[in-house]
């Protein structure tokens, strides 16, 4: 059977940087090119940022955003349905079996509520931040998923749908795919432009839709040391090449560091470069997220949540069959 491969993204931020596409965007789309027979999920995960903030027009915006990078990155819409749960009453439906089926020692071991309730008071919190990783188990095994790229953080939740899945497939018989969660480990951390790690929190971070001359200031403020043009330089230890590097084919960055470990290399020349070969990966991205209208990312969703809502209907039906809903 075909591989299916399926994501969510949650609108938390409206501009996505150079940490989120190294770390989530570019290898999912490569992951689309790369796998000639598998099909592709990737949706907006609306109705989990609505767990934790209630912003209407924030939400809409972002909402808008990511779904327009994805596709000005490379989402394919012949291969990925890109698609809103939102218009998709099954996610809530299975949903609520799941909850009857789960106990509450389960969810209260689950690390992104403890760090809420080590944080907040508890009328500060919704209940759906408790029963979270119940909605992301209905999104996983409405279409039956094989493979879940998430980060790290997000292990637990997808083991639990693994586990849910099991536990029902043993009481009701084989109904739903056992997912495998893909961590994506492969890219370093991404080094911010003062040196630690980029985060949009430590604002040190470069955006994927920003303007040329806020690149470029940004660059030239990246700390670097003191040594002259003649010295040799250790490029592992140069914030400007970490960056550099990240936009390099491997013959480019062997000329890199050459560069480096010879004599002869500025800082000034080193940032030009990088700013270059960041302006080359970025320019198009931009350039697309510009062509796409509001009233297309809407049509897109509207459309492919539908050809999603068949397949999780199905599913759902099956599940209700099973446990005696349907008489
Ligand atoms: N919880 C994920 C995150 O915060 C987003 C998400 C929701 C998700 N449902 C999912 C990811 C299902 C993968 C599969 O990043």
């Amino acid at each position: 059977m075909t591989k299916r491969i399926l994501t969510g993204i949650k609108p938390t931020w409206s501009e996505l940087h150079l940490w989120n596409y190294f770390w989530a965007l570019k290898p999912f789309v490569e992951m689309q090119n790369t796998y000639k027979d598998a099909e592709f999920f990737l949706f907006l995960a609306n109705m989990h940022w609505f767990t934790q903030t209630q912003e209407t027009e924030i939400l809409k915006k972002n909402s808008m955003t990511i779904v327009k990078l994805y596709l000005a990155c490379g989402a394919d819409l012949n291969k990925t349905l890109v698609y809103n749960p939102a218009e998709i009453p099954w996610h809530a439906q299975l949903n609520w079996v799941l909850t009857c089926l789960t106990n509450m020692w389960t969810m209260e071991r689950m690390h992104s509520y403890k760090e809420a309730i080590a944080k907040w008071k508890a009328w500060e919190i919704s209940v759906w931040t408790f029963c979270y990783p119940l909605l992301m188990a209905a999104d996983i095994l409405l279409y039956d998923a094989d493979q879940v790229p998430v980060g790290k953080d997000q292990k637990q939740h997808v083991e639990y749908a693994r586990d849910i899945a099991q536990k029902f497939n043993n009481t009701y018989w084989e109904t739903f795919k056992i997912p495998e969660p893909i961590i994506k480990t492969e890219v370093a951390t991404i080094i911010g432009t003062d040196g630690r790690k980029m985060s949009k929190s430590y604002n040190n971070y470069i955006g994927l839709l920003e303007e040329e001359n806020s690149m470029l200031k940004k660059i030239k403020q990246i700390p670097t040391d003191a040594k002259t043009i003649e010295e040799p330089k250790n490029p592992d230890e140069c914030n400007v090449y970490n960056l550099t590097k990240l936009f390099l084919t491997q013959e480019e960055d062997q000329e890199l560091r050459n560069k480096y470990t010879a004599w002869g290399l500025s800082y000034k020349e080193a940032k030009d470069y990088l700013f270059e070969k960041m302006r080359e990966t970025l320019a198009p991205i931009k350039e697309n997220f510009n062509k796409i209208s509001d009233e297309e990312i809407s049509k897109t969703l509207h459309e492919h949540s539908q050809k999603a809502n068949i397949i999780a209907e199905k599913k759902v039906k099956d599940v209700y069959e099973k446990i005696g809903f349907i008489l």
